[in-house]
């Protein structure tokens, strides 16, 4: 992980999920859970054998995915889950392990472009909010795609939460009218950090729509990748397969 994004992550933690949730109005948390139940049922269909069902949540952040799916997947599914989640931020690492439902997720601090497992370990890999990061460029995002890649079985899934372009020009031009002049100074705002929600504004309006994302899934490699639309295309679901 690049030392500025760390810098970044530090100083905006103490406050990341209230902006969050301040500036989607709660609809990250809707969003979260619609991906936590899409893997519930991944779950279910899958269920043919003993062995349980493993997932890593890359990126994890202060662990508001990896909580949705443990309490998703407690007792509610049809085979034992092992919860695995990976980020290269200490600070906001911190923040996750004492949530109710994350003491049975197993953390790590990692860099999503070198996964400390072996090849083909998961079952599932699920990351939010989270891809912006990784792609600095296209073929720096293949990379970690790659990545994710191998440490999924062969017959795994990816899923991917995040924020996209809608497809309405209009729509799209009052989106990034909104990041511009809402989020960019209510996040400095409350979090004190100007770099943090530069940042955050900058890589919203440059980040892939979701065809364009879904190509990129398949250069990488993945087959049968399907996305869903969320609130007009602001952000977007993505499914594919190893
Ligand atoms: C916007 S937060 C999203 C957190 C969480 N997934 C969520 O849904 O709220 C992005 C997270 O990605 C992590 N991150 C960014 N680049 C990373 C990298 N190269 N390797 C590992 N973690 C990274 C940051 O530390 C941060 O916790």
């Amino acid at each position: 992980m690049k030392k500025g994004i760390r810098k970044i992550y530090q100083e905006v933690a103490p406050t990341y999920e209230l902006i969050n949730h301040m500036l989607t109005f709660g609809m990250d948390i809707l969003w979260r859970k619609r991906t936590a139940r899409k893997a519930a049922d991944i779950n279910r269909d899958r269920a043919r054998t003993s062995r349980p069902f493993l997932i890593l949540d890359v990126c994890s952040g202060t662990g508001e995915m990896a909580r949705d799916l443990a309490v998703r997947m407690d007792g509610r599914t049809a085979r034992r889950v092992k919860i695995y989640a990976a980020d290269g931020s200490p600070s906001m690492i911190y923040r996750a392990k004492n949530k109710k439902y994350l003491r049975t997720v197993r953390f790590t601090l990692a860099d999503a472009g070198n996964l400390p497992f072996p090849d083909r370990t998961f079952d599932l890999i699920t990351i939010s909010f989270s891809t912006r990061n990784l792609n600095p460029n296209p073929q720096a995002m293949l990379f970690y795609l790659r990545e994710f890649l191998r440490v999924l079985k062969p017959g795994g899934t990816f899923l991917n939460l995040e924020t996209s372009q809608p497809p309405l020009p209009i729509i799209k031009a009052f989106y990034h009218i909104y990041i511009r002049s809402v989020v960019k100074p209510v996040g400095y705002f409350i979090s004190g950090s100007k770099a943090g929600y530069n940042y955050l504004s900058y890589t919203m309006p440059r980040f892939y729509d979701a065809p364009e994302f879904s190509s990129l899934c398949r250069k990488a490699g993945f087959y049968s990748v399907r996305h869903h639309l969320l609130f007009l295309g602001a952000a977007a679901i993505h499914t594919a397969q190893k």
